[in-house]
């Protein structure tokens, strides 16, 4: 696991814009595994941007985002189809055929979720997965104890899971009990995976995705097994790990080391 630490939000956010601008200018046709949540829309708006300024075009881009709320229509103010729309696809040319999100409107959500596996693997897999992490270190809605090995699937989200999310709804009751979300064998498949993490509410949970043991009780720790992932923290969100000064002294700065 690569671990960069960057000092500061806006320099991790930077970092990561980096990384997702150089992989749709190394391969135009690539294809981007997305993710939603607060700490993605930095990072969204910083790629609009430069896209704005014409460092790269996503016309040849397909994406797969991770995971989409049971019961909400594309068009509900709360479901990640809006949010993609709003963050990014309207302010690039992203085209709108080949942006997935598993259907959360669906008659039969559980065989949604099969279908969108198998068009993530018809599309020829993932090159570049999108992560964010939740307190509790779940990655997509991969809540604690789900399966290391598991598949997309329909999944009940947990009680802080439903709390953090109760900002984006009206009422309690508003607020989706279920998700479709790509499993962590899903996830696991893309040939990179780049997560991303800010602030001191998820100092515990990086932690213990980097530095604990790989458990389904911290289902983002299976990212251990990838061979090509990237984590950038802000100093605040690598405050509770162990082993900083190895990873400043491997990266000096949030840099590639010499030999990566
Ligand atoms: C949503 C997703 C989630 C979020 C996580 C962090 O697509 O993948 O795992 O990344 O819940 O959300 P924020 O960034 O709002 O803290």
């Amino acid at each position: 696991m690569k671990v960069l630490i960057l000092p500061s939000k806006e320099a991790a956010i930077l970092r990561a814009a980096d990384i997702v601008a150089a992989q749709v200018r190394a391969r135009s046709d690539c294809t981007l595994g997305l993710a939603t949540g607060g700490t993605m829309l930095p990072l969204y708006a910083e790629l609009a941007k430069r896209h704005q300024a014409g460092e790269f075009s996503m016309t040849g881009v397909t994406s797969f985002n991770l995971d989409e709320y049971v019961g909400l229509a594309a068009d509900h103010p709360g479901s990640y189809h809006r949010y993609m729309a709003e963050a990014l696809f309207d302010l690039t040319d992203m085209p709108i055929m080949r942006a997935h999100l598993p259907r959360g409107d669906a008659i039969d959500p559980k065989a949604e979720a099969m279908d969108y596996e198998a068009r993530i693997a018809k599309a020829g897999g993932i090159d570049l997965q999108l992560l964010g992490i939740g307190q509790n270190g779940h990655i997509g809605f991969n809540e604690p104890t789900s399966s290391l090995g598991s598949r997309t699937r329909i999944k009940t989200l947990t009680d802080s899971t439903l709390e953090a999310n109760r900002r984006y709804f009206d009422t309690d009751e508003e607020v989706p009990k279920y998700a479709i979300t790509m499993g962590i064998a899903t996830i696991l498949e893309a040939r990179a995976c780049l997560l991303l993490a800010l602030g001191e509410s998820k100092a515990e949970a990086a932690a213990a995705m980097i530095e604990g043991p790989v458990s389904a009780m911290c289902p983002a720790s299976a990212l251990q097994m990838h061979a090509q992932t990237t984590v950038i923290l802000d100093e605040a969100a690598a405050s509770r790990l162990k082993l900083t000064d190895y990873y400043h002294h491997v990266h000096p700065g949030g840099r590639e080391s010499d030999y990566s």
